[in-house]
């Protein structure tokens, strides 16, 4: 089983869309995908149609030890299912300040239900930020892929955000490591959007070979700047349910190839 953090603490990059759509994606290809909505906000559950209220269960009850995780887990669509979250989440990351590890929380739970799971992929999609929830979804997780919108600032705050992915290779998940990068809001043809690729390239190429982002890489699925991809959240459907005729449909289609075509990594989450 393959568990997937989208992760980048700069906001708005891209991280539900590609989560989301990611996961169809998968889906749509035959794996059995569970998308974990780690953000307060919500935006995966809504973007699949799933407003959480009243008693509809959330991660947060998973957090706060009240329920599993094939408890809360509902189906999305064929082949995807959905842990969805609330604001209730928001409370959690107060909850856990003094809870004995509270970085591990998410691990156990896939661990828990992992026999009865039997999903081929995790897909978490975290907040934008590097708080207890984040870090959660690093300490679950067998790979990273980082969401980046091209542009001047880009490159800034890529270097914290290792830093958190190192720490926690180092503390709680050895077999943690940055799988890549997504380049999301792509500017086709445009001079700033290859600039910024050189330069990330060449960043990724001088890094510390011991680093977890020494293997990353430039998916070479470009996700290019559509208005559909936009529109969907609000129709409560994948890119692939909303329009699966549009340039976002064919660019998350040809990354979730891309991500089904490289080599499986590691099978089971373990303590460090
Ligand atoms: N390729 C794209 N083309 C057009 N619009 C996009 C594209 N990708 C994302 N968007 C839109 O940009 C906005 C931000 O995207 P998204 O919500 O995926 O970012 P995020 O990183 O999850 O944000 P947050 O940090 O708030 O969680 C959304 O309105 C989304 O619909
Ligand atoms: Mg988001």
């Amino acid at each position: 089983m393959r568990r997937i953090a989208v992760m980048n603490q700069k906001g708005g990059v891209g991280k539900t869309t590609t989560s989301v759509n990611l996961a169809a994606g998968l889906a749509r290809a035959g794996q059995k995908v569970l998308l974990i909505d780690l953000d307060p906000q919500g935006h995966a559950s809504i973007h699949l149609g799933v407003e959480a209220y009243g008693q509809v269960p959330t991660i947060y009850q998973v957090f706060t030890g009240r329920k599993k995780l094939t408890e809360v887990q509902q189906l999305a669509c064929e082949n995807l299912w959905l842990a969805p979250a609330n604001l209730d989440l928001a409370a959690a990351e107060l909850e856990l300040v003094d809870a004995q590890n509270r970085e591990v929380i998410l691990r156990d739970a896939i661990l828990a239900c992992e026999d009865q799971g039997a999903f081929d992929y995790i897909v978490m999609d975290c907040p934008p930020s590097l708080t207890v929830l984040t870090i959660n979804a690093l300490t679950a997780a067998t790979e990273v892929f980082i969401p980046l919108q091209p542009h001047f600032f880009a490159l800034q705050g890529l270097s914290k955000l290792f830093e958190t992915t190192a720490l926690v290779k180092r503390r709680l998940n050895r077999q943690l490591k940055v799988a890549g990068i997504v380049l999301c809001l792509y500017e086709t043809g445009t001079r700033l959007a290859a600039d910024i690729t050189d330069d990330l390239t060449r960043f990724l190429e001088e890094s510390d070979p011991q680093s977890p982002w020494a293997q990353a890489r430039i998916f070479s699925s470009r996700i290019r700047r559509n208005i559909k991809l936009a529109e969907a959240p609000s129709f409560g459907q994948s890119i692939f349910d909303y329009a699966p005729k549009c340039t976002g449909a064919e660019d998350y289609l040809g990354l979730a190839n891309e991500v089904l075509t490289t080599a499986s990594q590691a099978t089971r989450p373990h303590a460090a």
